[in-house]
């Protein structure tokens, strides 16, 4: 039912570096992580980047919003620089790029499609269609293991997703459950339901697990309540304290 790793490291290396970056991948490589969830939504010219806001300011200097800016100017932006004065000069990745590097490292991914709103379509096309390109040998194989999953807010980007690439694993990402997620989640043909632990309760979790899907919980970041919610069931989560939970979180086996 859930074929991947238990323990994933969030925004590629939790908070111990500037997050969306090969710099965190490294980070949660020294930590022992080989698994990863991540952002992508679309430059101006349709190229998935790795980022989390749509707007600049917070992880990205300056003013502007990364649906209005092509893609070759926002690889030369530095993503690392707010984190600290070591990280300056980490770059904002291509899609194609963290998801090679993340291959080439035997990393796992959950790859979150994060639209710009407006883009729900074509982001969630657009990294359906990359993802099975790169995997094409995985999915001919059969090596679920090794084929990322892709999960988003939007379940908009994730039909887009489905019917692009319906041979790619899709997750439905939810902060609190809707009442229909069931319905939500077999419309979109999706294995697992990804949701926020703070409003997980043991009830819900017996129910996503009783309906067969696979289940996984951001963000946690204790060991007591990553112990709590695997009692009840969670198949997986991630993490901003790779620092505090290994990857082979006890209970968890990696
Ligand atoms: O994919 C789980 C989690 O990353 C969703 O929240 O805002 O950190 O992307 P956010
Ligand atoms: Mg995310």
């Amino acid at each position: 039912m859930w074929p991947y790793p238990k323990v994933l490291a969030h925004r590629g290396g939790g908070t111990l570096a500037p997050e969306n970056t090969i710099a965190a991948l490294r980070c949660g490589l020294a930590y022992g992580y080989k698994a990863v969830e991540f952002d992508v939504m679309l430059s101006k010219d349709g190229i998935g980047v790795i980022m989390h806001d749509p707007d600049f300011g917070r992880t990205v200097a300056g003013e502007g919003n990364v649906a209005r800016t092509p893609a070759s100017d926002l690889v030369r932006k530095d993503a690392g620089a707010w984190f600290g004065p070591q990280f300056a000069g980490e770059t904002v990745p291509l899609f194609t790029e963290f998801i090679d590097y993340c291959r080439s490292q035997g990393i796992w991914m959950n790859i979150e499609i994060k639209p710009v709103p407006g883009h729900e379509t074509d982001t969630g096309r657009w990294v359906a269609q990359k993802t099975r390109a790169r995997f094409s040998e995985e999915l001919r194989a059969g090596d679920t293991k090794a084929v990322p999953l892709l999960s988003s807010f939007s379940m908009e980007a994730l039909a887009a997703a489905r019917e692009a690439a319906p041979e790619v694993p899709r997750a439905c990402l939810f902060d609190t459950m809707p009442a229909g997620w069931q319905a939500q989640a077999a419309a979109l043909e999706a294995v697992a339901i990804h949701t926020n632990q703070k409003h997980l309760t043991p009830e819900l979790a017996q129910a996503v697990k009783a309906a067969g899907y696979g289940l996984f919980c951001y963000t946690v970041n204790t060991p007591e309540r990553a112990q709590e919610i695997l009692a009840w069931g969670v198949d997986g989560f991630c993490t901003d304290r790779i620092d505090l939970i290994g990857p082979g979180f006890a209970g968890c086996g990696g």
